[in-house]
């Protein structure tokens, strides 16, 4: 399957793009936030920074909200082995030993009502413990059904707020007319998170960040215009 993000849209999207009813994605009545954490440069990294502002946004409008952390650099997700791989070709089998670690993440997954996801790109694409993250909860029998039609998600959808750090430019040319790099972060999670149902992503980049203060104060300025029309400042 395959998904594209909408770079700037300020009403909610699904990952192709579709349109929802007002108040689909907006997660003003979440009780659970997940946020998932993949930079290794802990509170000096610009997506946690930017993150900790997505979140405050979703505690304003549910202040009863419970925040649950998951610093997957802290705390790296295995990688797939032989008996991972095994096990989940295997028999469907949520208690196989070898899928303990994954049943962890998916409930998490699983219990929150909206997604934050703090990433910077690494080499146009995902860090690799965001990969392994994916990995682990991407899981066929239990987060996805594989159909005829193709594959089919299991999680009932909520929203994900996809925050990326990158030092160059994505979404477009830099300020000075250099060409966007190639982008297999957003599609890549677009189509890996619709596979397991979960379609209304909404981006919020954070480009040109390595290239100064001013770089960086522009992207920091763009991304919380883009915030303010996702979750209007209450
Ligand atoms: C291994 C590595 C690969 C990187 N690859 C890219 C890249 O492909 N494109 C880009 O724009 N920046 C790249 N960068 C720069 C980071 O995206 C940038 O430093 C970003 O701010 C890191 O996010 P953080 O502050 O949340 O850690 C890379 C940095 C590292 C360490």
């Amino acid at each position: 399957m395959s998904g594209r993000v909408a770079h700037d849209d300020a009403r909610p999207t699904t990952a192709r793009g579709e349109e929802r009813p007002a108040g689909h994605g907006a997660a003003r009545a979440a009780r659970t936030i997940l946020c998932v954490m993949a930079s290794p440069r802990g509170p000096a990294a610009i997506s946690r920074q930017f993150a900790g502002q997505v979140l405050d946004r979703l505690q304003a409008g549910s202040p009863e909200a419970v925040v649950v952390t998951r610093d997957l650099a802290r705390e790296p997700p295995p990688l797939v082995d032989a008996a991972f791989s095994a096990a989940i070709i295997g028999p469907p089998d949520p208690d196989h030993p070898a899928l303990a670690g994954s049943e962890v993440l998916i409930r998490e997954l699983e219990g929150a009502d909206a997604l934050v996801i703090a990433t910077p790109m690494h080499n146009y694409t995902v860090p690799a413990v965001l990969k392994a993250w994916i990995d682990q909860i991407v899981r066929i029998h239990r987060t996805f059904t594989s159909t005829p039609a193709g594959k089919q998600g299991r999680l009932v959808d909520r929203p994900v707020y996809l925050v990326v750090a990158s030092g160059g430019w994505f979404t477009r040319p830099s300020p000075v007319g250099t060409p966007a790099q190639p982008d297999f972060l957003t599609p890549y999670l677009a189509a890996a998170l619709g596979t397991i149902g979960l379609r209304s992503l909404h981006l919020l980049a954070l480009e040109g960040v390595t290239r100064g203060p001013e770089a960086q104060a522009v992207a920091l300025a763009a991304a919380t215009a883009r915030l303010d029309a996702l979750l209007p400042p209450t």
